[in-house]
Order: structure tokens, then C-alpha cells, then sequence
């Protein structure tokens, strides 16, 4: 395995320069406007697999964004590795807040810096990279099939499909994925669950028209202040969120379970200095580690409506919109999340504003064992490239589609992630760290080759 490192360190540039390629390609999955470049940069993910040694690479197209499938098959009787990953990524904007161009990579202070450095190009690339590895080396512990495609960012909407239509190709004993964080470097951890999400919209009318608002105001119900109100009481006093029946499923830790989550080092007081935030925040009798990893929440993540142009404009408007999103824990549906927040949010409008609501799309949450085999060697895996053994952590992100591996094809999945939370991910000034991308190279062919112990064991 010696060769492996060798293999690494003799191309370390070239796989450096490589990933900057890929970054440099727009594919925001989001926006029509970039429908060539995600056609593209789907291209250039092929060619890539091609490249690493994939026995067949191809691009299947569906009703959004093409998927790339490519395999490695070395031996029958050996273990199967699925990889999962995306290409896509989110709108860069606000473009005005990027020190430099989110297409145009550059590297500072041992930071690549573009949109996709670590969600999820940087850290699927790693995957292409390791597979090159054992390639080229001869050493390759596991047969490799990799899966990755275009639309995480807007929902994985065609992914479940593919995976319907595809049971067979799809065939394997674990899928892993690289497209979650770490705590540190000095403190690696592996994410053992992802939240889930139901992601509403919300419109609210009162008078059939925008109205001046000295000749109307006092008397009509302003539909911007009625959908504040509404908004501000999905929260209690302790931070508690009152819609009825939303916390029904929600299982609570054992104190066993709370200590082992509350004993990764975290400092509330950096936490708060690095985000420039002045006082910690939550639901009452829960930790910040409890709270994005094991409680559901609510949050607003946009609001408009009335006048929002230069100067002033007085105006009651005729309209107000949100949305909203709930990340979810097991075992709340989404489904069953959205309807209960529809049903609540209409028995709490006032009579003078009519209320529509819609759900967009949403994922379920999910659990991964810690004592599978597959952890064991993602433990190993990491213990040996960091000569640290990794901490169990709970992740607040959403991957909707790994719930379905699990429905679809049977699978369990390890979140084998080397993000860091302030790497910007949907921020501006997204990076990643070149030393976390080297390390994940690294680490990966040592996954393949624990797991296959562990497998034959
Ligand atoms: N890679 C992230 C999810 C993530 C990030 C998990 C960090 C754990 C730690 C993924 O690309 C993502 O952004 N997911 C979305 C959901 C999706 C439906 C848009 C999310 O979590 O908001
Ligand atoms: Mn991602
Ligand atoms: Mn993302």
C-alpha cells in the first residue's frame, strides 16, 4: 500500500490543477442560465473517470440534469464500493461578497477558494482521485462503481428514479460519501446522520391591491405585518417551535448517547466570535451540539413583499411571501411535517389576509449505524491517514437522496466527510483546504481496503 502514498505525492500537482479545471466550470444546478455548463462540467466528471481507470464511464441524461455512472469492476467475489457525490452547486451570489471570483479558483494561505471547493467538488473529486490511485497502482481492494450528479442542490428530483430504473446496475455492499464536515484536523469525526428538511412557501394576500398607505393605513390589515406575526409565533418563549404535533416522532437521546454527542470539543465562546454573534441561541435545555444535530428546527430563509427598491415608497402592500424551512429528525416524515404546517399556518392567520402555502421539495432524515463494518473501516481508515481514531458526530446538513439508498437499493451509507464547518459552503468565499484534500486521497484507498478485510472477516 506503500505505493499508494508514492502514486499521491509524485501527481500531487497535477491533482491539485485538475480539481481547479473542474471548479471553473459554472454548474449551477439552480439556474437555467448554466444548463450548458452543468452539461459540461457532467462531461468533464466522465472524462475524469475515465481518466482515474473506470472500466466504462457514460452520462445518462434525465428530465434536469445529467447524471455520470461510471465503474471499476476488478474481481467478482470482492466487496462493491457505490460512491456517491454531486457536481452541481449553489448560486454563487451575493457575487459582491467574493474576495475573488467564485469561478476563477485561487489559492491562498493553503485554501482553494471557489464555489464547489469542498460542496461537494472538491471532496467528489477526491473520490476520482483515489480511484486513479489504486489504478494505477494495481492495488485496488474493492470493485468501484461511482455515482454522481447534477441536481443535489435542488433536490435530487430525478436521482430516485435512476436509482428505481437502475436497482441492478447499482448492486453493492455500501455506498459512501464525501459531502459532509469534520470537526477539525486535529479532531476528525465522522458524521453518524443528516438531518431531514421540509421546505415550504408562503404567500399572504390582504387587499386586492397595493395601497397607499396614508389614505388606507390604520384600517386595512397590512399583509407584510400579519406574516411577520405569523412567523414570529412559531417560536415559544424557550425557543420551541408550537406548531401542534410537530415534536410527536421525535425521539429523545439516552444520557449515554448525550454524553458520548456533548463530549466532542466544541467552545461556545469561538462559535460565537467567529460568527459574530453575541450570545449562544436555541432551544431551552439542549447544547448547540444537541440542537443542530438531534432537534428539528424552523427557520425563515427568505421574505419579501411591498416596496424594496432605492428611496421610499409608501405603500400597503397587497402581498407577502416566505419561505421556510424545517430540518427534521428521526422519525418525522416530511411529508407529514409539511401538511402539519400547512394546517397550522392557515388556523393562524387573521381573518383579514387569506393564506396559501406550498411545499417544495424536502428529504428524510437518517440515522448510520456506528457499529457496521462500514464504519469500522472508515474508523480505521481515518485513524491511519490521521493517527487519530475519529469522533462520532451528528450532522445538521440534509443529503434527501440517502434515505432513498437505503428504500431503493437496500443500502446503509457512511458519511466519510472532510469539510470543515467554516469552509462557506452556499456562502460567499466558499474553500477548502488543500491539506484536507490531500488527506482525503489518501484516506479513501484505505476505506476499500478495511472494508474488504472487514467484509471477508
Ligand atoms: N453537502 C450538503 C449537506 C451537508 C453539509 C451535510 C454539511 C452535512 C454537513 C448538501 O449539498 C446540501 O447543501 N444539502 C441541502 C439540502 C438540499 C435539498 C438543497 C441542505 O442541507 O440544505
Ligand atoms: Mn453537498
Ligand atoms: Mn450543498
Amino acid at each position: 500500500m506503500q505505493n499508494w502514498k508514492e502514486y499521491q505525492e509524485k501527481n500531487q500537482e497535477r491533482f491539485l490543477n485538475e480539481l481547479l479545471d473542474l471548479l471553473r466550470i459554472p454548474s449551477v444546478s439552480a439556474d437555467s442560465k448554466y444548463k450548458a455548463d452543468v452539461a459540461h462540467c457532467a462531461e468533464a466528471v466522465q472524462a475524469s473517470l475515465l481518466k482515474a481507470g473506470a472500466d466504462r464511464a457514460e452520462i445518462y441524461a434525465t428530465a434536469g440534469h445529467p447524471i455520470v455512472y461510471g465503474e471499476k469492476i476488478v474481481d467478482a467475489t470482492k466487496p462493491t464500493v457505490l460512491v456517491y457525490g454531486h457536481y452541481d452547486v449553489q448560486p454563487a451570489d451575493p457575487l459582491e461578497l467574493w474576495a475573488s471570483g467564485p469561478f476563477e479558483p485561487v489559492i491562498k494561505d493553503g485554501k482553494i477558494f471557489a464555489r464547489g471547493a469542498c460542496d461537494d467538488k472538491g471532496q467528489m473529486f477526491m473520490h476520482v482521485k483515489a480511484l486513479e490511485v489504486m489504478s494505477a497502482t494495481g492495488e485496488l481492494p474493492c470493485n468501484v462503481k461511482m455515482m454522481i450528479e447534477g441536481e443535489e442542490e435542488v433536490g435530487s428530483t430525478n436521482l430516485g428514479k435512476f436509482l428505481e430504473d437502475h436497482k441492478e446496475q447499482l448492486q453493492a455492499d455500501i455506498v459512501l460519501v464525501s459531502d459532509t464536515s469534520m470537526i477539525s484536523m486535529e479532531h476528525p469525526s465522522i458524521e453518524s446522520g443528516l438531518r431531514g428538511l421540509a421546505y415550504m412557501e408562503v404567500e399572504v394576500t390582504g387587499p386586492n391591491r397595493d395601497l397607499h398607505s396614508g389614505v388606507y393605513g390604520g384600517a386595512v390589515q397590512n399583509p407584510i405585518n400579519a406574516l411577520c406575526a405569523m412567523i414570529a409565533s412559531l417560536h415559544d418563549e424557550n425557543n420551541h417551535i408550537t406548531i401542534p404535533g410537530f415534536y410527536d416522532k421525535v425521539q429523545e437521546l439516552s444520557e449515554a448517547e448525550k454524553k458520548a454527542l456533548n463530549s466532542a470539543p466544541f467552545s461556545q465562546k469561538d462559535y460565537n466570535e467567529e460568527l459574530g454573534i453575541g450570545e449562544e441561541w436555541g432551544e431551552k435545555g439542549y447544547s448547540n451540539l444537541e440542537r443542530t444535530g438531534t432537534r428539528p428546527t424552523l427557520d425563515c430563509n427568505g421574505i419579501w413583499g411591498g416596496y424594496i427598491g432605492e428611496g421610499a415608497k409608501t405603500v400597503l402592500p397587497s402581498k407577502a411571501y416566505a419561505k421556510i424551512s424545517m430540518r427534521l429528525v428521526p422519525s418525522q416524515g416530511s411529508e407529514e411535517i409539511s401538511e402539519l404546517f400547512r394546517k397550522h399556518f392557515e388556523s393562524i392567520a387573521p381573518k383579514g389576509v387569506q393564506v396559501k402555502v406550498t411545499a417544495h421539495h424536502g428529504g428524510e432524515p437518517v440515522v448510520t449505524p456506528t457499529d457496521s463494518v462500514a464504519y469500522q473501516a472508515a474508523a480505521k481508515a481515518i485513524s491511519t491517514t490521521f493517527g487519530k481514531d475519529p469522533i462520532p458526530t451528528r450532522g445538521g446538513g440534509s443529503i434527501p437522496i440517502i434515505a432513498l439508498f437505503e428504500k431503493t437499493l437496500g443500502l446503509k451509507t457512511v458519511l466519510m466527510g472532510f469539510g470543515l464547518d467554516n469552509d462557506n459552503i452556499h456562502s460567499p468565499n466558499e474553500k477548502y483546504d488543500v491539506a484536507n484534500y490531500e488527506k482525503g486521497i489518501e484516506t479513501i484507498p484505505y476505506f476499500h481496503k478495511y472494508f474488504a478485510e472487514l467484509m471477508v472477516k
